[in-house]
């Protein structure tokens, strides 16, 4: 059974097929590959981008999906997560997507081998479907066949970084292909690990091809990090004067803190792509539907 926990779910052939499929959906919609296929959204965090765009992935691809609100269902009489998990697989859909607060709840629903599942985002941990979208959008955006050829590419990730699923994965996923990560953040939001970090985007912005800012993440800090986001704007924020008349490729996972994460005028230029990541990922979500329900 292929779930999806993690973006190394998928070897470099299917990744490569992945993007291949993603591609072709976007230059023509498919017939209804997923007709008979039922899928079941399970989302005990909020989202937009992620459970919309898997909806509307598996509804162009003709698949049916019914959704389970967590704070409407019996997890308020006490149900565990395992047990309504049992529950919905004991109705035989095709695969269950979920978005949990906890790193393991996705690895540990699919070591049951009761459906497939795949990951929409797990605490800091594994974000596999942004990381995909990322890189189809980078790929998109330097005209590369295979995303291999984005080796050599340099990625500064800026914002808090140590919160964030969509940078881990993110990370896995860039290293794997052979790109340059460096993080540029405040140290209360800098993760423990070997990567090259900077306080400053200006040390590094000579560098790099593109920069991904990230979302101040208040609801995952224990306790208030920063009294004034207004003074951590004046460093991370991601606005025109710092960008210059670089040529450099601005993603944003989303929801973007406004004048935080990226300034207002900024949001309106063409090198910044957050509306085409979210563009691209329908598709990108519609080929690893396929890759998963499908293919494997
Ligand atoms: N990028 C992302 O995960 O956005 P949502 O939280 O809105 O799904």
């Amino acid at each position: 059974m292929q779930h999806l926990l993690d973006t190394s779910d998928f070897n470099d052939a299917q990744l490569q097929k992945i993007m291949d499929d993603a591609s072709s959906f976007k230059k023509q919609m498919p017939s209804k590959l997923l007709e008979d296929k039922l899928l079941i959204t399970l989302f005990f965090e909020s989202s937009t981008r992620t459970r919309s765009s898997f909806e509307v992935a598996a509804k162009r691809l003709g698949a049916s999906v019914v959704h389970l609100d967590p704070s409407k269902s019996s997890t308020n009489k006490g149900e565990s997560l395992e047990d309504t998990f049992e529950n919905l697989a004991a109705m035989k859909p095709d695969g269950v997507i979920i978005r949990h607060e906890f790193n393991n709840t996705p690895k540990k629903l699919a070591k049951k081998e009761l459906t497939p599942i795949i990951n929409a985002g797990a605490g800091n941990y594994a974000h596999p479907t942004q990381a995909l979208l990322d890189c189809f959008t980078m790929m998109e955006h330097f005209s590369c066949k295979t995303p291999q050829e984005l080796k050599g590419k340099t990625i500064a990730i800026v914002g808090d970084i140590v919160s964030s699923r969509v940078a881990s994965s993110g990370i896995r996923l860039f290293d794997r292909l052979g790109m340059n990560v460096a993080l540029v953040a405040p140290k209360p939001f800098m993760p423990d690990n070997d990567l090259p970090k900077y306080e400053s985007l200006d040390e590094v912005i000579d560098k790099v091809d593109i920069i991904m800012s990230l979302r101040a993440q208040l609801e995952r800090h224990k306790a208030p990090i920063f009294e004034d986001y207004d003074e951590y704007a004046k460093e991370y924020c991601i606005t025109n004067e710092r960008l210059g008349d670089r040529d450099i490729l601005l993603l944003h996972p989303g929801p973007v803190m406004r004048n935080i994460d990226i300034s207002d005028e900024m949001l309106k230029d063409k090198r910044c792509k957050v509306l085409t990541q979210v563009n691209n990922g329908v598709y990108v979500r519609m080929a690893i539907l396929k890759a998963i329900l499908l293919d494997i």
